[in-house]
This record gives C-alpha cells, sequence and structure tokens, in this order.
C-alpha cells in the first residue's frame, strides 16, 4: 500500500522508527548509523529508510516541521504502515537558565496551546505524554551510556517567530523549560492510535544564556543523541 504522502509498501519500514524533523538528518542517520540503508520515500523530499543498527531492523523518516507535519507522517505510520514505536529526535530552545545548548533533553511531557488534539479526536486536554515505557528504557540506556539526560515538559508551539513573549509566559507558567513544534502532535496521534512514542531533543539554542557553539560542539551532542535512541532500541 502507499499514502498520499509515503510511497512505501507495506512490509518496507520497520515496527520502531527515528523521527528528526530535517530530511537530510534522516539521510545523515541511516547512512551513517545504520546497515545496509534503503530509502523508501521521497515524496516531497520527506526521506525515509529502512536498514539495520547491530542487526536490529530500525527505520527512519523526517517529520517536517510544526504539528500539522508531523501530525500527517506519524499517524500514517502508525495506523497504515503498523509501526508501534516512533521516537523524535529533534532539537529545542531553552527557556529556563537551568538548560545549556548541546544539553540531551527527554520530554518527560509537552504542553501546547495547539488546537491540534482537539480538532484531531475532540480530546481538549493541552498536555500530552510520552509512553512511560519508552521513557523508561531511554532513561536505563543514557545512565549505562554515562548520559546526563535532563528530563522537562516541552512546549509545543505552532509559531516560531513572535511579536511578543506572551506566549513562551504562558508556557513557562504551565511548568515548559524549552520549546520545540512537534511532540504534542506526536504524543496525541501515539494514544488515540494506542502506539508508543518518546522525545529526545538537543537544546540547540537559549532564550536566557548567549551561547556560540561550534559545529563540532552540535555534531558530538547530534551523536549523543541518535546513539542514545538507536542504543534504547536494543532493549
Ligand atoms: N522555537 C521553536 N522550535 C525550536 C526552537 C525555538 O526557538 N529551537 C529549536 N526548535
Amino acid at each position: 500500500m502507499s499514502t498520499p504522502h509515503n510511497t512505501a509498501q507495506n512490509d518496507e519500514i520497520a515496527k520502531i522508527v527515528l523521527m528528526p524533523g530535517d530530511p537530510l538528518r534522516a539521510k545523515f542517520i541511516a547512512e551513517n548509523y545504520l546497515d545496509d540503508p534503503i530509502c523508501f520515500n521521497t515524496v516531497r523530499n520527506v526521506l525515509g529508510y529502512t536498514g539495520a543498527y547491530k542487526n536490529k531492523r530500525i527505520s527512519v523518516m523526517a517529520s517536517g516541521m510544526g504539528m500539522p507535519s508531523i501530525g500527517i507522517y506519524s499517524y500514517e505510520l502508525y495506523k497504515f504502515y503498523d509501526v508501534d514505536t516512533i521516537i523524535r529526535v529533534g532539537s529545542c530552545g531553552g527557556y529556563i537558565p537551568e538548560l545549556h545548548a548541546l544539553d540531551v533533553l527527554l520530554a518527560k511531557s509537552c504542553w501546547s496551546e495547539s488546537t491540534f488534539a482537539k480538532v484531531q479526536s475532540g480530546e481538549g486536554s493541552d498536555v500530552q505524554y510520552p509512553s512511560p515505557s519508552i521513557n523508561q528504557a531511554i532513561k536505563d540506556t543514557a545512565k549505562i551510556m554515562n548520559i546526563d539526560l535532563k528530563e522537562y515538559r516541552l512546549h509545543s508551539s505552532d509559531v516560531f517567530y513572535h511579536e511578543t513573549n506572551q506566549a513562551q509566559d504562558i508556557a513557562i507558567k504551565n511548568g515548559c523549560a524549552a520549546v520545540e513544534m512537534e511532540s504534542f502532535a506526536l504524543f496525541h496521534n501515539a494514544h488515540v492510535l494506542n502506539k508508543k512514542a518518546a522525545c529526545i531533543c538537543t537544546v540547540s539554542d537559549s532564550f536566557v544564556h548567549d551561547e556560540n557553539l561550534t559545529s563540532k560542539q552540535r555534531e558530538n551532542s547530534f551523536d549523543t543523541m541518535i546513539k542514545l535512541a538507536l542504543e534504547t532500541t536494543l532493549r
């Protein structure tokens, strides 16, 4: 089968999918971390690959940016391709002083002003949760790998460029430590379809610290996050 957005046949996608936002990141992960990657989707350049990590069959597919985009791709993977688990591997902007660029963060929950959940299923909650079993596996793996994994609530925002700080202030009041634009829709889709989801982010920028990073530093923290996600899939 295929969908309007994905030309993969049913058996071409693994049960576990890593999901970065950027298609070129999906390609990079497939080509640098997986054995024998095969590209299963190029529609709209939203690249998807299946390969093996230490003999475990894994797929990696981009989500694009924002909740409408990840809403489409994650829904199709769960519903039409029988995917069990999606781990988003993204970036976020730190709201609080405790978070610094390059930190690796696990989403404990996410809050959003988005209408995504309400419109998708009639469910009104503005907080969505990852799957406890996946989060536990990620935390256990981080411990073994000696990764200092921070756990916080994320703000999933529909807006990147703001005229005021109002949305940020409300998100912080609601307990958010960092902002990204996808996990609320991913967690909601997993919830309504009885599937599993988690989100790991590297802090790419800070709203409180002026931190200039080298491209090598960015590469290293990306590598830590990807290896953490991949090692988690072996558990
Ligand atoms: N806003 C939204 N999403 C993000 C940001 C940001 O500042 N940084 C990384 N992802």
